[in-house]
């Protein structure tokens, strides 16, 4: 059998230790070849179609020095794209997926495992009906994959931001301030979420609970700066408070990425409070990290339950993760037929209660 595979999304760690598990396993059957798509499910799009064996029984692939680094190296091997859905405009949409298809057949695969975010399988989705046979595995540093419970990625980012948050905190205490922490995540709070509890913040915002300025400033004024020096904010890029539009900033290229709002509430607590307050954003940091051991066991279970289904003819699959085991659910909708695979935190989160047991301020029930 001939498997394509590619990453598409953001790029995290974790993504080259499923590639290595994948080419383990092949070579352990000695019957599958894998070849990776190059830049995301687009690579397919080129004409030749841009690709490299990774593992082939006869030809042989990667050598043995770049398969023991693909456990801990963070980014992705293969190359990712992150350049929105062509299908977006149903002409461009058309010839995108005459291109992709043309590129899968000219390679004569058999089907592809797609590593990426919603945004991904929800366009690879749409490939399904040219023929192209998908196979799914989650990635996202956000978490917010909707049928699993982890993706991998997020524990390797939690694992930066809560070092970075913990690193702030002692500055923050040598100078007696309030320092924010802002991080990444789109419209889900699971990196701050986690990322706050394990650094010890006073407060968290996330983008599922809209906060109130005034409630935030009279908890840090009442516990964090009555019994100690500092206050300590992790904020996630989401957060917003009641009522008002989520923060925005123009990139470099002059696309609009979620951002800002740490500095928001770090000049907001500095008039509120009257104290000296600093904000850090961590950015692409949270993706650069080596895998953690938690998603390099996860992409070791993904990627090998992955190459069984595709072995059971069962395409059209994703493999996820439920109460801690890998579990088979279907492949997502596209867009077009009004597929979305995100989620974001429910308040009744246990996280979020113990956090607010703790006395963490974690924005208002919506
Ligand atoms: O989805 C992953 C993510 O890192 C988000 O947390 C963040 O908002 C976005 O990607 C940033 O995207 P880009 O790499 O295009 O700036």
């Amino acid at each position: 059998m001939k498997l394509g595979v590619c990453t598409g999304g953001g790029d995290c760690a974790g993504l080259n230790a499923v590639l290595r598990s994948l080419v383990l396993t092949a070579r352990t059957r000695g019957d599958t070849e894998i070849i990776g798509i190059v830049e995301g499910i687009n690579g397919l799009a080129f004409n030749p179609p841009r690709h490299q064996v990774l593992y082939s029984p006869n030809s042989g692939g990667l050598d043995e020095f770049t398969l023991d680094s693909l456990l801990t190296l963070g980014g992705t091997y293969l190359m990712t794209s992150n350049a929105g859905n062509p299908f977006r405009d149903p002409v461009v949409g058309a010839t995108y997926k005459a291109d992709v298809i043309r590129g899968y057949k000219a390679l004569g695969l058999d089907g592809m495992i797609v590593i990426g975010g919603d945004g991904t399988h929800c366009i690879a989705a749409e490939l399904a009906s040219g023929g192209v046979r998908l196979i799914g595995i989650p990635k996202t540093i956000d978490n917010d994959y909707f049928d699993s419970e982890m993706a991998v990625g997020f524990t390797s980012a939690v694992n930066v931001a809560a070092e970075a948050v913990m690193r702030v905190n002692t500055s923050g205490t040598s100078h007696g301030r309030i320092m924010v922490v802002e991080v990444m995540g789109r419209n889900a709070g699971y990196i701050a979420l986690n990322a706050g509890l394990a650094g010890g913040a006073d407060a968290i915002l996330l983008p599922e609970r809209p906060f109130s300025r005034d409630r935030l400033a009279r908890h840090l004024r009442e516990t964090a700066l009555t019994r100690k020096s500092h206050a300590l904010v992790v904020c996630a890029e989401g957060a917003h408070a009641g009522g008002e539009d989520l923060n925005y900033r123009a990139s470099a290229s002059g696309s609009r990425h979620l951002g800002g709002v740490g500095e928001a509430v770090a000049s907001f607590l500095h008039d509120a409070l009257d104290r000296e307050a600093r904000c850090t954003s961590l950015g692409h940091t949270q993706r650069g990290s080596q895998a953690d051991p938690v998603d390099r066991i996860l992409a070791a279970r993904f990627a090998t339950r992955a190459i069984r289904l595709a072995h059971e003819n069962r395409f059209g699959s994703m493999v996820v993760l439920k109460k801690g085991e890998v579990e088979v659910a279907k492949y997502p909708k596209p867009r077009s037929r009004g597929g979305s695979a995100a989620r974001c935190l429910a308040s009744s989160d246990p996280t979020i209660i113990a956090a607010e047991d703790m006395g963490i301020y974690c924005g208002e029930v919506p």
